[in-house]
């Protein structure tokens, strides 16, 4: 979850379902937007209940928007290159390097990441994705950023070798891991990662479950 200009964004809604959370009720997950990267089970599994407890929009793709849109579920398309302002700042959807699929095997279009702003602050939710050149387009064609939300679990996404050269390339020294730890593909040595990003003078947050950061 994202707060920006007092607005709640929620981003690829995975939470009871990750099997290293307990006893949490989604009930208090109120948000205004939900923004889903890509259509993988692990990145929608709470977005339907979600959206009846609180009625929030959805932002994605065009195919995965189609989707959800069959389904009565409500959101706004868009596509990669593409930026549109809404009431909390602007987001740009921009590449990701992964497939998207829905569970069900429905088509979930191309995945993608999230680069959004306001005009006192900008964060880059990069989704599923590897390591990309790409990137490099993101400080060329956005604000600076303040943060910037990378995998580094490896095996389905870049691990965080990678992502420290991703962080190099978006040019960022404040990067919060995610896509980690979740399944046994994905677990990987904390002190490690940590250290990789530390070499290059690079913060790399790995947030316990429910704690908060500021940027
Ligand atoms: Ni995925």
């Amino acid at each position: 979850m994202l707060e920006i200009s007092g607005q709640q964004l929620l981003i690829d809604p995975f939470i009871i379902s990750n099997p290293n959370v307990e006893n949490f009720d989604i009930g208090q997950i109120r948000p205004d937007y939900i923004l889903v990267s890509h259509a993988h089970g692990d990145h929608i599994a709470e977005l339907e209940t979600i959206v009846g407890n609180s009625g929030a929009q959805l932002i994605s793709n065009y195919e995965i928007i189609s989707y959800y849109a069959q389904k009565g579920i409500y959101g706004h398309a868009m596509n990669h290159g593409g930026k549109y302002q809404f009431e909390f700042g602007t987001v740009k959807y921009v590449n990701a390097v992964h497939t998207s699929t829905f569970p069900d095997g429905s088509n979930g279009g191309q995945p993608g990441g999230f680069v959004i702003w306001n005009d006192h602050n900008c964060i880059y939710f990069a989704g599923d994705t590897a390591l990309t050149l790409d990137m490099k387009l993101i400080p060329m064609t956005c604000p600076k950023l303040d943060a910037a939300v990378l995998p580094i679990g490896d095996n389905f996404t870049m691990g965080y070798e990678d992502a420290s050269i991703a962080a190099e390339f978006v040019k960022c020294d404040t990067i919060v891991g995610c896509h980690y730890n979740t399944f046994p593909p994905i677990s990987i040595n904390l002190d490690e990662a940590r250290k990789t990003f530390e070499e290059k003078g690079i913060k790399l947050h790995m947030p316990a479950f429910g704690e908060s950061l500021e940027f």
